[in-house]
């Protein structure tokens, strides 16, 4: 019979071992930025009520009309959704548990979130966001220092020149104003429109402004503006909003067309762009969502957040060069001959009672096959405990890789050390190592 072989499904990956280095350094860059901000950490089910997203994210987005991963709950009929993105979940949390009662929150949170997309280059049916809301608080100093902030977590990672575009989508009766002279507009041009916009003329004409037509760029170009709408509020929160951002040294460009996949948005919206990942450069989005507290179910709180693509942040880091090295393992321990096992565990439990990273190779094996597995595990030195020199209470040391620049490393040659004294000694040669 065939072996029936199993694979992952579509659009979702498997982080292996050799990425986990990166990854984590991604979480704890931006993460040590974020507390220096004052975010707290806050997690939140990777399942909602459908409802939640319907109402949030908005029911005539590209998300909920076409995205999201809904199924009938068969055990109690309940609906639900693998989240397509967190903020309303949060949102749903902090009403839920009245986390806006008499203070406001600033929340970062990291994790999978799910669309039922195309998979390519830099998207996936399942990614990864790392995200913040900032709750409560109504800008535009929050907006900006949420910018500020980004522009260090950047830095942070090393990850190169990403451009910053930023636009207001102003207030609502001023977006009804808009939304209303775009579609006299564009029922003007009505011949014009391919079916995607025809679809979208009445229940979502804004996101016609978003097409990557190229043969409807003209029409879209010449269509009415949001920026002609805006009252002197809505303008003045636009222009703090860039003062800030400029007295912070950052550069950005106002691009009237971006209005973002989620309905929840006002005022600020923002997205950073990188050249060097093909079609899906954008690597983070975000903006203000002053109405959604109160729509989905709290009392009107103001709010403004992120989200970055971690997969895409990734990638970039890997395509600038930038990918730091982190050993998995400072000892590989060799024991050979008698009982050298239960030394080598004891040994390797008093090394790792000085932080030291030790594998003891597993099972047994001639002293030449565990050299190999000590070599293919990156270990910085070797400890073989064999028989006959644990009989003279002593262990030897060899280092396993040397300096780039040329230095001796210490234990450049296999040196003999006193049983008690190996843990120390390999834990002063490592810190040598690493200074
Ligand atoms: P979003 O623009 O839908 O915003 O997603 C944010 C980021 O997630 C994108 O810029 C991209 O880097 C990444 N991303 C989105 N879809 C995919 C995908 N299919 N594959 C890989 N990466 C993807 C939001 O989700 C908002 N909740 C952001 C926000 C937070 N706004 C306010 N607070």
């Amino acid at each position: 019979m065939a072996k029936e072989k199993f694979t992952g499904v579509k659009g979702m990956n498997d982080m292996l071992p050799q990425d986990a280095a990166l990854w984590q350094f991604v979480q704890k860059t931006a993460v040590d930025v974020l507390e220096r901000y004052g975010y707290q950490e806050i997690r939140t089910p990777i399942l909602e009520n459908t409802r939640v997203f319907t109402r949030g994210v908005g029911e005539v987005t590209d998300i909920v009309e076409k995205e999201m991963y809904s199924f009938v709950d068969s055990m109690n009929g309940d609906q639900l959704t693998l989240r397509p993105e967190c903020t309303s979940a949060v949102v749903r949390a902090v009403n839920e548990h009245n986390l806006l009662y008499g203070t406001n929150q600033r929340l970062w949170y990291c994790g999978p979130m799910f669309r039922h997309e195309r998979p390519q280059r830099g998207r996936y049916r399942q990614f990864h966001q790392l995200g913040a809301e900032a709750l409560g608080m109504e800008g535009p100093d929050v907006d900006a220092e949420m910018i500020v902030m980004l522009a260090r977590i950047w830095k942070a990672l090393g990850v190169g020149p990403v451009k910053l575009e930023m636009n207001t989508l102003g207030a609502l009766d001023e977006r009804q104003a808009h939304r209303d002279a775009l579609i006299r507009y564009f029922e003007d041009h009505k011949a014009e429109l391919d079916e995607d916009a025809l679809r979208r003329l009445y229940t979502n004409p804004l996101r016609i402004l978003d097409t990557k037509n190229p043969e409807m760029q003209e029409l879209v170009n010449a269509a009415p503006r949001l920026l002609d709408f805006l009252g002197e509020k809505s303008r003045g929160f636009l222009n703090r909003l860039e003062e800030l951002v400029s007295a912070a040294g950052i550069e950005y460009t106002i691009n009237p067309r971006l209005v973002r996949g989620l309905d929840y948005y006002n005022h600020t919206v923002f997205e950073w762009i990188t050249d060097k990942l093909g079609a899906q450069g954008t690597i983070c989005g975000g903006g203000r969502y002053d109405p959604l507290v109160e729509m989905l179910g709290g009392r009107p709180a103001p709010g403004v957040g992120f989200a970055m693509g971690m997969e895409r942040v990734i990638e970039l880091i890997r395509e600038v060069g930038n990918v730091p090295v982190k050993t998995q393992t400072d000892v590989y321990v060799i024991h050979h001959g008698g009982d050298t096992q239960t030394k080598a565990l004891l040994l390797a439990e008093a090394m790792r009672d000085l932080n030291v990273r030790v594998i003891v190779h597993p099972g047994s094996g001639s002293i030449k096959s565990q050299m190999k597995k000590a070599d293919a595990s990156g270990a910085d030195f070797a400890v073989f405990a064999t028989e006959d020199e644990l009989a003279e209470g002593a262990v030897s040391v060899k280092a396993l890789r040397a300096y780039d620049d040329g230095r001796t490393v210490p234990f450049a040659e296999q040196t003999r050390v006193a049983l008690a004294d190996a843990p120390k000694a390999v834990a002063a040669a490592l810190a040598t190592m690493r200074a």
